[in-house]
């Protein structure tokens, strides 16, 4: 028997030859938790890139997700996408909050922006969107929506790295 295995997506990978003399600096200085010089120095980088003030890197996705629901001491309901890794949902659930879905554009797989408002309650506090694939959302159509009805806005950016949209980077979660 047969498997044929058809990927999906697939994780891009470079050379490893190329990552080898830098862990071979971690390896050397035998320093590889609580901020190590390789962290400082890839934070710095990823500052220079993309041209943001402040990248504070997290062991992983949902952590950055959960940062911001704290930090905006968010509470009730969050609407989000279906359409994302289980880890935005689970960080709404996680903080104590209810996901709110609501279905996605079909052509660019975002939040669809003009099904957003008939899910508003008075307990919606935020909106939690994901960028897919390279797309991102429609992020001015999400700011008037958000701005009108006194709404937070966090984007899971983890599939859009350094995506740009006009001239703006719309980058407020990188994973
Ligand atoms: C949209 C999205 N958000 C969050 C995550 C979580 O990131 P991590 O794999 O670092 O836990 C992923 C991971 O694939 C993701 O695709």
């Amino acid at each position: 028997m047969y498997a044929l295995m058809i990927n999906v997506t697939k994780t891009f990978l470079p050379p490893i030859d190329e990552f080898k003399s830098i862990l071979q600096r971690a390896w050397d200085k035998t320093w590889i938790t609580n901020r190590g010089e390789l962290v400082k120095e890839l934070e710095q980088s990823l500052k220079n890139i993309l041209g943001v003030p402040f990248i504070p890197l997290t062991n992983n996705g949902p952590i950055p997700l959960q940062i911001a629901i704290k930090t905006l001491e968010l509470k009730g309901e969050l609407i989000t996408t279906p359409f994302s890794y289980v880890a935005t949902t689970s960080t709404i659930v996680w903080e104590n909050c209810q996901p709110v879905f609501v279905d996605i554009n079909p052509d660019y797989l975002t939040i669809d922006e003009t099904k957003i408002e008939a899910r508003i309650t008075a307990k919606t506090t935020a909106i939690l969107a994901t960028h897919v694939f390279g797309n991102p959302c429609d992020v001015e159509a999400i700011d008037r929506i958000a701005q009108k009805h006194k709404l937070k806005v966090i984007y899971d950016a983890a599939h859009c790295f350094g995506v740009k949209l006009r001239t703006n980077l719309y980058l407020i979660l990188v994973m």
